[in-house]
């Protein structure tokens, strides 16, 4: 299509039209031109279809896939494809363009009320999930939106708010996240988000927007706005996003007309938006597939796969996987009906659901409902009455976690906790069966009070539609559970870094935690976690051996390659995380003990080994340098570490890095004796004025200061900035020696 040519036919008025929503779902057309509309359906994890015009409550019957906090515990990179593929291929059924999804943004606080939507604390994993959605989707093109675009962690004020964070943070975490799901899985659209960036609305962060994501990152497709997330139009335009969704019903769009009538805009930055809009629109229509089927039952089946290699097995103390032969008392209001998706804009109208109790035909079954899901009262009947089904049963499984009114896009927690109804009846069953199993229906950690009263605990998160299918896979065997968490759960709300500054103050929500985000915090405070990051059992037990890496020596523009071999030495076939961390060992930058930069699932039958080979490249050592505005490499050992957790090392090797680039950087008389010794030459350079020196004025000769003074002394040397040695050397040290040495330090 000739794009270009359909442009210089628009007038001013049809180009700045284009730049907004038709309705509340789609772009607009332009008839006489024969350019059609492109129509939107909310996502992430499901089609979230208006089916009418007239009715904006009304969606269409689809599938409710689990939500991104079950996926992400998957850890798999081809499971998450090819729920994208599915969604891509319902989406072609239903002349869909764009699905509003995935959404990358980082899991900054417990408390998020959307983490349900949300992948990770960790942006390596984040971004490589997300970039594995995307691809799924757009193998079918269909176009992904990646959202909110960026910095988006919290619902409270979330349209004014302003997260405040410096750009090292915002590269490391916040921005890392969104990074690699642009460079990797190239979605055709982002969505900005609603808050502003230090003080700027996303919406016009032209930084953001333009500098980094087009420009560094090379995206090439169009920005959208969240819905209702534009603030000036033209100053919007001019920072780079293109597209205003839903509609500002003509009006924003009469500014972009007058602003370049007035000459405050120039035409070419709207002729530019309109051809990217124009682009996207197009490349969907000219790939569109009418032969497309959405088959239900089909996805509904690969959600029901989805969910249970995503489900984590928190704790099993010899009870899991249970026997059918034994009589189990199903106990709570989720075990008929499971909590399995969050509420807002991704609520799915799904076309059927299944429950446990729907899926355990063939045991014998005893059902208490144990509490109420509406009101968090304890209601002393049913708890008797799941006291009751527990004692005449072997086991008991209470479904627990959180109802809608717990959590959902648009609120914030509170707390962690789990209704009090709740917690009251767990306590009232472990009492009555010393065989209790625990199932969490939950989008983001709870407190577990009972944890240690319990036998087994499994995390089935927000499972989507087929979610009680895949508990029953995994509570009985037939599937091993293989998931890992994605994120910490702390014991308590309090012990997260961010607890004293979330929400903010008003619209200002400073992020002081800066990089210390999840795991990164807890493992360098070494604090007690309830589970940490990466955690997860399994049915069988896997060894690690063979840690090899490539080489011990390298420049940080080499590329490292790791192997290691893992073995299932238990009884059943059984899926592996492996996880790599680089821990780095040198340097002088304040960093986490180590971060996620691998990881791999694989599938083992019992007595098989596998080796598994990641490639590290600069990236993998390197934090971001505000000096240099770029990532920087220290020099010096750094050790791999392959984990079953953030908290668990199984083998480790060292590797000696050289970094590359070189930081100029400029002595004054403020530099400290410390950093001067650490420039190559500054021991000679510094040697004959240090020979004046003599600290004076402190008694050295008496040893008044005690046994310490020699430890002292030194101290008191490094850290005194050059100009400092004036003032104790008894007027041998002058000004102009200081100058020399300057001179020579920064010749170099
Ligand atoms: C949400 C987006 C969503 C959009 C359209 C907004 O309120 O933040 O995630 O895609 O609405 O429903």
């Amino acid at each position: 299509m000739d794009i270009k040519r359909i442009i210089n036919q628009m007038t001013l008025e049809e180009k700045a039209g284009i730049c907004s929503g038709g309705d509340f779902w789609s772009t607009k057309g332009i008839e006489r031109l024969g350019l059609p509309k492109m129509m939107f359906s909310d996502g992430p994890y499901g089609l979230h279809k208006n089916s009418s015009d007239s009715n904006l409550e009304s969606y269409i019957h689809a599938v409710c896939f689990p939500a991104a906090c079950t996926t992400a515990a998957s850890f798999d990179r081809d499971l998450i494809y090819k729920v994208g593929e599915a969604l891509g291929n319902e989406c072609q059924s239903e002349n869909v363009g764009v699905i509003l999804g995935p959404a990358a943004n980082i899991k900054r606080s417990p408390l998020c009320g959307r983490n349900f939507e949300y992948y990770s604390e960790d942006p390596y994993l984040a971004s490589e999930l997300a970039a594995s959605q995307i691809k799924g989707i757009q193998s079918k093109n269909v176009g992904a939106c990646i959202k909110h675009f960026w910095a988006n962690n919290q619902e409270h004020r979330r349209m004014t708010s302003s997260s405040d964070m410096d750009e090292r943070t915002a590269r490391e975490i916040y921005l890392a996240a969104f990074e690699g799901a642009v460079k990797l899985g190239k979605p055709w659209t982002v969505m900005c988000s609603y808050n502003r960036i230090n003080g700027v609305y996303s919406a016009e962060n032209k930084k953001y927007l333009t500098d980094v994501l087009r420009k560094e990152w090379g995206f090439d497709g169009f920005v959208v706005s969240d819905w209702g997330a534009v603030n000036d139009r033209v100053s919007d335009l001019k920072a780079g996003l293109e597209l205003e969704m839903p509609t500002s019903f003509g009006m924003n769009d009469q500014k972009i007309v007058e602003a370049v009538k007035t000459g405050e805009l120039d035409e070419a930055v709207l002729d530019k938006a309109v051809e990217r809009i124009i682009n996207i629109v197009y490349r969907f229509i000219e790939n569109r597939d009418c032969n497309a089927i959405f088959d239900r039952e089909a996805d509904h089946e690969l959600a029901r796969k989805a969910a249970s290699e995503s489900i984590v097995l928190l704790k099993n103390e010899n009870i899991l996987p249970l026997s059918k032969k034994d009589t189990a008392a199903f106990i709570g209001y989720f075990a008929k009906w499971p909590r399995y998706q969050g509420g807002g804009s991704s609520r799915i109208n799904s076309y059927k659901m299944e429950s446990a109790i729907d899926m355990a035909k063939d045991i014998d079954l005893i059902y208490a409902q144990g509490y109420e899901v509406h009101d968090d009262i304890i209601r002393q009947d049913l708890i008797d009455e799941a006291v009751e089904a527990a004692k005449r049963a072997k086991v008991a499984v209470v479904f627990a976690g959180l109802p809608d009114a717990f959590e959902s896009e648009g609120f914030d927690r509170t707390h962690i906790r789990l209704p009090q109804c709740q917690n009251a009846l767990i306590k009232a069953v472990t009492n009555a069966n010393p065989n209790t199993v625990i199932v969490l229906h939950n989008g983001s950690p709870v407190e577990m009070p009972w944890i240690n009263d319990v036998n087994a605990v499994l995390e089935v998160y927000l499972g989507g539609q087929a979610i009680g299918g895949a508990t029953i896979q995994v509570l009985y065997g037939e599937v091993n559970p293989s998931g890992r968490l994605a994120e910490t759960f702390p014991l308590r709300v309090q012990d997260n870094p961010s607890y004293l500054y979330y929400l903010g103050e008003g619209d200002c929500v400073e992020y002081r935690e800066g990089v210390f985000v999840g795991y990164r915090y807890y493992d360098k405070k070494e604090m007690g976690v309830l589970f940490p990051f990466g955690y997860g059992l399994s049915y069988t037990a896997f060894s690690y051996s063979n840690l090899k890496l490539d080489k011990t020596k390298m420049k940080d523009l080499d590329t490292l390659t790791v192997m290691v071999d893992v073995t299932n030495i238990g009884k059943c076939a059984g899926k592996e995380v492996v996880q790599l961390y680089v821990a780095p060992k040198c340097g002088q930058a304040i960093r986490p003990v180590r971060e996620l930069k691998g990881f791999e699932k694989i599938f083992l039958e019992p007595n098989e080994t596998k080796t598994v080979t990641f490639t590290l490249s600069k990236r993998a050592f390197a934090y971001y340098d505000m000096n240099i505005q770029d990532w920087y490499v220290e020099s010096g050992e750094y050790e791999i570490q392959i984990n079953k957790s953030s908290r668990k090392i199984i083998l480790s090797a060292s590797v000696h890095i050289t970094g590359t680039v070189h930081k100029k950087i400029i002595y004054t008389r403020d530099s400290t004796i410390g950093d001067i010794l650490h420039h190559p030459n500054g021991s000679s350079i510094l040697k004959p004025i240090l020979d004046k020196y003599s600290l004076t004025g402190y008694g050295e000769e008496d040893n008044l200061l005690g046994d310490g003074t020699k430890v002292m002394m030194e101290a008191l040397i490094k850290n005194m900035p050059l100009r400092g040695l004036i003032s104790f050397s008894d007027g041998s040290i002058t000004f102009k020696n200081i100058e020399k040495v300057l001179k020579e330090l920064n010749s170099i």
